[in-house]
């Protein structure tokens, strides 16, 4: 079940319908912590403040959260609420699922990213050793209940890169040219206080959500289908793979994801032409992305990406299953070689 709103207000009515619940709340949004232990229900519900970031993304604070719920004698009824932004849903959701062999999670998500990409489809986990969400299960939350207003704390910068997921969803399904409008929203926007104006963001962020759970509810366990949502990662993963993303002790986070988002759609693009999928659309896509701010120059050649790209955990063998374009909101799975794809990049 997925709440949209642009107030948090309905958040505790939701909650007063529900037993037990914890929450487990990222500090960087402490007033909404704050503002549910105060529910006007009379409930307290008691709540864990986190710090988080992606070296804390582990089994250590996974294990930190269900010592938490078991000192709060937390049983098989709970109800664990994450309220923060993605590194918080993935990894509350990957302690609410192994819990006393799971117990049930919902999602109040807080940074935009979180709303359009993490905290639906029912992916949780955590880093381990040097990959990414190594860890994880697969199980969709009682509900997210997903609030515009939220994001009015949200740094610029943070906004901007969930914007990239935004995007991507509409170049996979670009229902009432979904795309054009944002793209056209977003790149007029002059002031901060744009970003926080919940009425006319919501929308936007209610369309993308709704193209994530119509792809995920035909393949939730991502046997096809849910491949498309990877539309700019494959290129992507090998770029912060490059900028030395997950090597947290020497270069911490160079290029951040949403960058190499925008970046990986580009080059997704650029390949798709390559291949007589699509008219040239790479130059077209990269002004719309540095139009919304985010940043869309490589430093690195195709070659180095997909070299890169293959040491991630979604490339099997010498095959990857490469998400292009055959236009605006029409996408497909082409299983390609690395070799291949190179060659018709430089091409
Ligand atoms: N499960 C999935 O399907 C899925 C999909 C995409 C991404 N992810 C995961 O999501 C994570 C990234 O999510 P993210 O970008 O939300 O990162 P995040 O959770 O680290 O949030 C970014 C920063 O914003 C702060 N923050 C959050 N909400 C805020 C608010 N409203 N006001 C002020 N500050 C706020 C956080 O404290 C943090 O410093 C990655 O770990 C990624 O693996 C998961
Ligand atoms: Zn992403």
């Amino acid at each position: 079940m997925i709440y949209f709103s642009d107030t948090l207000d309905t958040l505790s009515e939701v909650l007063s319908q529900k037993e037990a619940v914890f929450a487990v709340c990222d500090v960087n949004v402490k007033s909404i912590g704050e503002a549910l232990g105060r529910s006007k229900s009379g409930k307290k519900i008691p709540v864990k403040y986190v710090t988080v970031s992606e070296k804390q993304k582990d089994l250590k604070l996974v294990q930190e959260i269900c010592g938490w719920l078991l000192d709060k004698g937390a049983d098989r009824n709970a109800l664990v609420l994450a309220i923060g932004g993605g590194i918080t849903t993935d990894v509350v959701g990957f302690a609410a699922s192994i819990y006393k062999r799971g117990v049930k999670a919902a999602y109040v998500p807080t940074t935009l990213l979180a709303q359009v990409d993490a905290a639906i489809g029912g992916k949780t986990g955590v880093n381990f050793k040097k990959y990414k969400n190594m860890l994880g299960t697969i199980v969709e939350p009682e509900f997210t209940f997903v609030c515009s207003s939220c994001l009015k704390t949200l740094p610029e910068a943070i906004f901007r890169q969930g914007l990239a997921e935004l995007l991507k969803a509409f170049l996979i399904e670009n229902n009432n040219d979904n795309y054009r409008k944002a793209v056209q929203y977003f790149s007029g926007i002059t002031s901060s206080t744009q970003y926080q104006d919940s009425t006319i963001l919501l929308p936007y962020i209610q369309s993308a959500v709704k193209v994530k759970e119509r792809i995920v509810g035909e393949d939730l366990y991502e046997s096809g289908l849910r491949r498309v949502l990877n539309l700019g990662h494959t290129f992507a993963h090998g770029i912060e793979h490059l900028s030395q993303k997950w090597n947290w002790f020497k270069k911490p986070n160079p290029i951040p994801h949403g960058d190499a988002v925008a970046m990986g759609i580009v080059l997704a693009a650029r390949l798709s032409h390559k291949v007589g999928l699509c008219p040239p659309l790479d130059e077209q896509l990269r002004d719309d992305f540095l139009s919304c701010g985010l940043k869309v120059d490589c430093p690195y050649s195709p070659k180095e990406i997909l070299k890169a790209a293959k040491t991630d955990k979604k490339a099997e063998g010498d095959i990857v299953h490469f998400v292009l374009l055959r236009g605006i909101g029409d996408v497909v799975i082409k299983d390609m070689k690395i070799s291949e794809a190179v060659k018709a990049m430089e091409a």
